[in-house]
């Protein structure tokens, strides 16, 4: 009998081509890319990614920033840290990349139905939680209250400037933003994103809370979520490790056998206090 697994095992890794429709700077070091798949959909949940790759260059992890209401042409938000993003910046409309995926659990958005929703999102946190943010807003009657925290470094850092703006006169949902370092014409609160918290009103037994930013942020806004009585298995944030497959078989994303890669990117809190690598 012939054996395919070989074969099969191979098509794992091996990426689709996608076309770049569209490069749009979103700030000094991320751009947006518009992204799609020659044969298909990308078919992806909030808060998942997908391995990018460019021939001969390399592969990263990247979140798919989009909704998944429009998976024939998704976004990828990409700063340029190392090999393969800093050659991404360098491609335009109608060079072509590698993609796999999508991957990850993505975010549960059946759990949080009916619920207030608190986003709390710093620097490129925005890049994923956007496609959650922006699922919400389209499935808006399914929620509460859609309250959005965003912090950033200066306001130039912002991502998705055009779309805050529209998001601030949004009735629909509540953003609320900070920076640490003010720039000249910038007139909104400066602080760490822990000082927005203060404004903000929460009913703990109804409320879900997303994080996803830096690493240093999760520990304290966990502390005022917790502060506030938000219940430890309605906090979800979503870790970022380093991968290499994205599929659960090099063991590179490994947070105390757990596969950051399959399991998460998206935890919840309850779950991953114990876990000394995880905040
Ligand atoms: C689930 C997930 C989602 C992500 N989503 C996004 C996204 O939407 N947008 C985005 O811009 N990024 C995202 N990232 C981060 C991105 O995948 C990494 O920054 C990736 O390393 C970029 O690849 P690169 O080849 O450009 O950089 P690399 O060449 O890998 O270098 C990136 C930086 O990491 C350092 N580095 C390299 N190897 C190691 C190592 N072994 N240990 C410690 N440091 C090392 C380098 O010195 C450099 O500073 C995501 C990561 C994960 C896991
Ligand atoms: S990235 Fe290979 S197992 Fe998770």
């Amino acid at each position: 009998m012939l054996d395919t697994a070989p074969i099969s095992r191979k098509s794992l890794f091996v990426p689709e081509a996608a076309r770049i429709l569209d490069v749009e700077p979103l700030t000094a070091r991320e751009k947006l890319f518009r992204v799609s798949l020659n044969d298909r959909p990308l078919g992806h949940r909030p808060c998942q990614f997908v391995e990018v790759s460019i021939a001969g260059i390399g592969e990263a992890p990247i979140s798919v920033s989009s909704s998944p209401a429009s998976s024939e042409i998704f976004d990828l938000c990409v700063r340029d840290v190392g090999t393969l993003t800093q050659a991404m910046h360098r491609l335009e409309p109608g060079d072509r990349i590698g993609i796999r995926g999508p991957y990850g659990n993505g975010f549960p958005v059946e759990k949080i139905i009916g619920k207030d929703l608190l986003f709390v999102c710093g620097g490129l946190g925005l890049a994923p939680l956007r496609s959650l943010i922006l699922h919400c807003i389209e499935n808006r009657a399914s929620f509460r209250r859609l309250t959005v925290l965003y912090g950033a470094k200066r306001p130039s850092e912002r991502l998705y400037r055009e779309e805050l703006a529209a998001w601030a006169k949004d009735e629909r949902l509540d953003l609320r933003e900070t920076v640490d370092v003010p720039e000249e014409g910038w007139t909104g609160n400066v602080g760490v994103i822990t000082t927005l918290f203060r404004a903000v009103e929460v009913d703990p037994l109804e409320t879900v809370a997303v994080i996803v930013g830096p690493p240093v942020m999760y520990k304290f806004a966990v502390l005022e979520l917790l502060q506030r009585g938000i219940m430890e298995s309605r906090i979800y944030m979503s870790l970022e490790r380093r991968m290499r497959c994205g599929l659960g078989k090099c063991g590179h994303c490994q947070m105390n056998g757990i596969y950051v890669c399959q399991e998460g990117p998206v935890f919840c809190y309850s779950d991953v206090k114990k876990v000394k690598e995880a905040l």
